[in-house]
């Protein structure tokens, strides 16, 4: 494609200009944003970049290797930020959604600058805003801050960098065409959006490394199934949800008193509105049965079918 070319090409050239030989920072979410920028600027200027991804112990199941396994071939200087006792130290016994994304929002500003510290001076930092992003803050609050969106990039306003943001005047769509010429594995250029607080939001209440455990395998067997059966694509984005609630089972010729899994998959243009996604009954059968079968600490699937509004995607 002679014009997705073209802008990698003015868009490095750019970088280049902007940059110079200075050194530039950037933070991973794992995301197609921050990857593809990834990708861009170790094209653009190679070492002098450092990406940084935190590992927050919210991530999904192989998460991490995925990311390292798609940048660091194809050249990204990328560091690996284990804070995983950090994050679900600080999460403890805290059940309150809003309280939970601040103190993730909070830890990751944390960890970043614990890390940062130690690999010396940069003078720019990399974000992946988007188009719609500028178009969005410029229009201040709104309806899609009902809950507070903490982004990776959502870093400290004092901060003493420059700010390099290549892919400011395009859309998701574009960007995609650009990872595609850049290499990224599909895997993670079509991938769904998920959220900064990652599994926290979705492990219902107060969040624990068995709870998070438990939830990780039965989203992975809904996201591989959904991959599985060529369902993926046509949903805008699907999770799995671990709900406080536990009720009673049988399993062979005992009694079970176990936790219940919500799994939601909806479709939708912006995020704004959804409607949950018409699976068929067939794929709902396979997965109930594998979370239950692989699963021992779940013993009933529920599958949700409520628009936005009145639910939001997420059940925090
Ligand atoms: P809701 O649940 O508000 O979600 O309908 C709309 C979209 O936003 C994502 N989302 C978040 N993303 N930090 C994020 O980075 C958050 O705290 C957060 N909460 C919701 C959600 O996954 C969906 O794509």
């Amino acid at each position: 494609d002679w014009t997705a070319e073209h802008i990698v090409d003015e868009l490095v050239a750019d970088v280049q200009a902007q940059v110079g030989q200075g050194r530039v920072l950037l933070g991973i979410s794992g995301g197609v944003d921050s990857s593809t920028l990834a990708l861009l600027l170790a094209k653009a200027v190679g070492d002098q970049l450092t990406a940084v991804f935190i590992d927050h112990g919210l991530l999904r199941l192989g998460e991490r290797e995925q990311v390292e396994a798609a940048l660091r071939p194809l050249g990204v200087n990328l560091i690996t930020v284990d804070a995983r006792e950090e994050f679900l130290g600080a999460l403890s016994g805290v059940d309150d959604p809003e309280q939970k994304r601040k103190i993730i929002g909070r830890e990751f500003i944390r960890a970043f600058e614990r890390e940062t510290a130690k690999l010396g001076d940069f003078d720019f930092l990399a974000q992946g805003t988007l188009y719609p992003d500028v178009i969005e803050s410029a229009g201040g609050e709104g309806a899609a801050n009902i809950k507070s969106h903490h982004n990776v990039g959502g870093l400290p306003e004092d901060l003493k960098f420059k700010l390099v943001e290549p892919f400011r005047t395009l859309f998701k769509d574009e960007v995609r065409e650009i990872a595609r010429l850049l290499g990224l594995p599909e895997h993670i250029r079509m991938r769904h959006p998920f959220p900064g607080p990652g599994l926290a939001i979705r492990c219902l209440g107060a969040v624990s490394e068995e709870k998070l455990d438990i939830l990780r395998r039965v989203d992975d067997i809904f996201i591989s199934g959904l991959r599985e059966f060529g369902l993926y694509d046509g949903c805008s984005q699907a999770l799995a949800v671990l709900t406080p609630i536990r009720s009673v089972g049988v399993m062979g010729d005992e009694r079970t008193y176990s936790y219940t899994a919500a799994l939601r998959a909806v479709s939708t243009d912006d995020f704004m509105t959804a409607e949950w996604a018409r699976l068929p009954y067939e794929f709902l059968a396979t997965m109930s049965n594998r979370i239950v079968n692989q699963v021992h600490e779940i013993n009933r699937v529920v599958y949700d079918i409520t628009g936005k509004p009145p639910a939001t995607i997420e059940w925090e």
